[in-house]
């Protein structure tokens, strides 16, 4: 079974390409985080859990999902992080949750998609994400192979800038990961999007204006999803693109 959380639907499109050529299920995990429940699953195939990378991590939300979860059946996991540029050593964390749960770790695989970070960072226009794509189907095929055939991903080196780097995640959500700066500007509807799409379920409407609360994940499905771009985060994302993985897409 493949689970996915995904803000933006680089890690949806990952899961259900997996999912497609494997002939598995595919659950959203962020159905689940919405509603505050927590999972029981059951699955003979191996599980395969897809997300965004977060700070050189797996997200803290989906790591708490799976911790909190019941997945019985099949011990084998596999693990895929899409991301803007690399993953650090994110493994580590991974082997220990994996430990945790009782799960045989069978690795990660890091395939780098469009940056969707755009509170943060530049993101790709649609012609430039299009191709950065197509660059990660080889990749993904190849961790599709490996699933398949029950070999694990090949191992992904960490050396030292990739600790450090992953070392800082806990900073990164004391600091960053904050809603202060999320509003509404004059083109905004009130039509709800955002608070349908916020997989936390931390918007609300007021006055016909989105209100956001303090438990955001930083995610970016409600300034890339809204219909009108009347979504800003501070000054950070004017002028830019807003970023959403359209394959797959329901
Ligand atoms: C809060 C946040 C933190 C991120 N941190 C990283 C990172 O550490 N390394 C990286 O390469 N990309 C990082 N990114 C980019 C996303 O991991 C990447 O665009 C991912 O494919 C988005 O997946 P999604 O569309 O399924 O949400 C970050 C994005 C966000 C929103």
């Amino acid at each position: 079974m493949i689970v996915y959380f995904s803000g933006t639907g680089n890690s949806r499109f990952a899961a259900k390409m997996i999912a497609s050529h494997i002939g598995d299920k595919v659950v959203d995990a962020g159905t689940f985080i919405k509603q505050n429940r927590r999972a029981e699953l059951r699955s003979e195939r191996p599980w395969v859990f897809a997300a965004p990378t977060y700070a050189w991590q797996l997200p803290r939300i989906f790591a708490d999902f799976i911790r909190r979860g019941s997945f019985d059946g099949s011990r084998t996991a596999y693990f895929v992080m899409t991301c803007g540029s690399e993953i650090g050593n994110a493994a580590t964390k991974i082997k220990e949750l994996c430990w945790e749960k009782g799960f045989a770790y069978h690795g990660v695989l890091p395939v780098v998609m469009p940056e969707n970070y755009i509170a943060m960072f530049r993101v790709p226009g649609p012609d430039e994400a299009f191709g950065i794509i197509e660059k990660a189907m080889p990749l993904l095929q190849r961790g599709i192979e490996c699933i398949r055939q029950g070999r694990a991903f090949p191992d992904v080196k960490a050396g030292f800038a990739d600790r450090l780097r992953s070392a800082i995640n806990p900073l990164f959500y004391s600091m960053f990961v904050k809603t202060k700066k999320f509003h509404a500007i004059d083109t905004c509807t009130g039509c709800g999007k955002c608070v349908r799409d916020c997989p936390m379920n931390n918007i609300s409407i007021s006055d016909r204006k989105p209100r956001w609360g303090s438990a955001c994940t930083h995610c970016m499905a409600c300034i890339c999803g809204c219909p009108e771009e009347a979504i800003e985060y501070g000054k950070r994302s004017r002028g830019k693109p807003r970023y959403q993985c359209r394959e797959y897409e329901e």
